[in-house]
C-alpha cells in the first residue's frame, strides 16, 4: 500500500497542497492521502456532507457504464482522469466482461503513476498502461497514446471521462477538449461521462466548496444539466440520457433523493 508518510515521497507530489485525486480517495475511504488533502476534504464535507455518497454513486455509475460499453463489444478503453486505484477499476470491470480488453489510463497527478503496478495488474490478457498527461492538452494525450501504439484507432474505443471535466475551467476550453478527443476516435466509439453539478445545492454551499478547491491543485467547476448535455452534441446518447449518476441504469432501487445527487452521468455513441 502507498504510504504517504514514508520518507522519500517525490517532491512533485506536493503533499502540502490538496490534490483532487487524493481528496476523492479520502471521500471513498481510501488511505492514499496526506493531511492537507484530508483537511481540505473535511472542509468540503462540512459544507456539503453529501460529497462522500456522491463519490460512491459516481463509482457505481462508472461500473455500470463500463460494463455496458464492454458488453457492446468495445475492447479498448482510454480512461482519462483515472484517479487512485480503488475497488473496481476500469480494467477490472471491463476485463470481467472480456479478458482481452486493453485499457490506457491517463492522469496528470503523479500519485496515480505511483500506483501503476496496481493499475497494470489484472486477470485479463488485454493489459493496461498508465500515462502521465494533462486532459487540457488533448492533442498531447492522443500523441502519447498513438506514438506507443497503445490503442488501435481504426477500431471503436471507449473514452472514459469520469468526474474529471469539472476540474477544467471554461478557459481550459473543455468542450474543445472533448471534441478533439472524439474527432480522433472512429465511428462506434463510446463516451462515458460524469460531471459534477451545483444544480441541487444552495449558492452559499456551492461557494464554500468552490473556495476549498480554489486552494487545491485544480478548481471545481460544477455545470448545469444543459451544459453537461452539450458535451454530447453530435453523439447518439444511450437511454436514459443525462441523469444524476444513481439514476443511470440502476441495478438496485435508488434512494428517494437519487434525483438530487450532485453528479450527472451519461453514455453516448459516436455515429
Ligand atoms: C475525482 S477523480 C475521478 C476518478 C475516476 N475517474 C472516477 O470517476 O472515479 C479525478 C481525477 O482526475 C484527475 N485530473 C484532474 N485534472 C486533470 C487533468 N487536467 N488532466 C488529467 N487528469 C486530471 C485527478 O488527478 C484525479 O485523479
Amino acid at each position: 500500500m502507498w504510504d504517504p508518510g514514508r520518507p522519500g515521497v517525490p517532491a512533485d507530489l506536493r503533499p502540502d497542497i490538496p490534490h483532487p485525486a487524493r481528496m476523492y480517495d479520502y471521500y471513498l475511504g481510501g488511505k492514499d492521502n496526506f493531511p492537507a488533502d484530508r483537511a481540505a476534504a473535511e472542509k468540503a464535507l462540512a459544507a456539503n456532507p453529501e460529497f462522500r455518497s456522491t463519490a460512491r454513486a459516481n463509482r457505481g455509475f462508472l461500473t455500470r457504464a463500463v460494463r455496458c460499453v464492454a458488453d457492446l463489444g468495445i475492447d479498448q478503453f482510454l480512461d482519462i482522469g483515472t484517479g487512485i486505484p480503488t475497488a473496481g477499476n476500469t480494467h477490472e470491470i471491463a476485463q470481467a466482461v472480456n479478458p482481452a480488453v486493453r485499457v490506457v489510463y491517463v492522469d496528470n497527478d503523479p500519485i496515480v503513476l505511483s500506483h501503476a503496478r496496481a493499475l497494470m495488474s489484472g486477470t485479463g490478457s488485454g493489459g493496461t498502461t498508465v500515462l502521465q498527461a494533462d486532459l487540457r492538452e488533448p492533442a498531447a494525450v492522443l500523441a502519447a497514446v498513438e506514438s506507443e501504439e497503445l490503442l488501435d484507432f481504426s477500431r471503436p474505443i471507449g473514452l472514459v471521462l469520469a468526474a474529471v471535466l469539472h476540474f477544467l475551467r471554461d478557459e481550459d476550453k473543455p468542450y474543445q477538449v472533448v471534441t478533439t478527443l472524439l474527432d480522433a476516435l472512429p465511428s462506434g466509439s463510446h463516451l462515458i461521462l460524469s460531471h459534477g453539478t451545483a444544480d441541487f445545492i444552495p449558492a452559499a454551499v456551492r461557494d464554500r466548496v468552490t473556495g476549498v478547491y480554489d486552494k487545491a491543485t485544480a478548481p471545481l467547476v460544477g455545470r448545469t444539466r444543459d451544459e453537461v448535455r452539450a458535451f454530447l452534441d453530435g453523439l447518439d446518447v444511450l437511454t436514459p440520457g443525462v441523469t444524476t449518476v444513481p439514476l443511470w441504469r440502476p441495478e438496485t432501487t435508488p434512494s428517494p433523493d437519487a434525483d438530487r445527487v450532485s453528479m450527472y452521468g451519461a453514455v453516448a455513441r459516436k455515429p
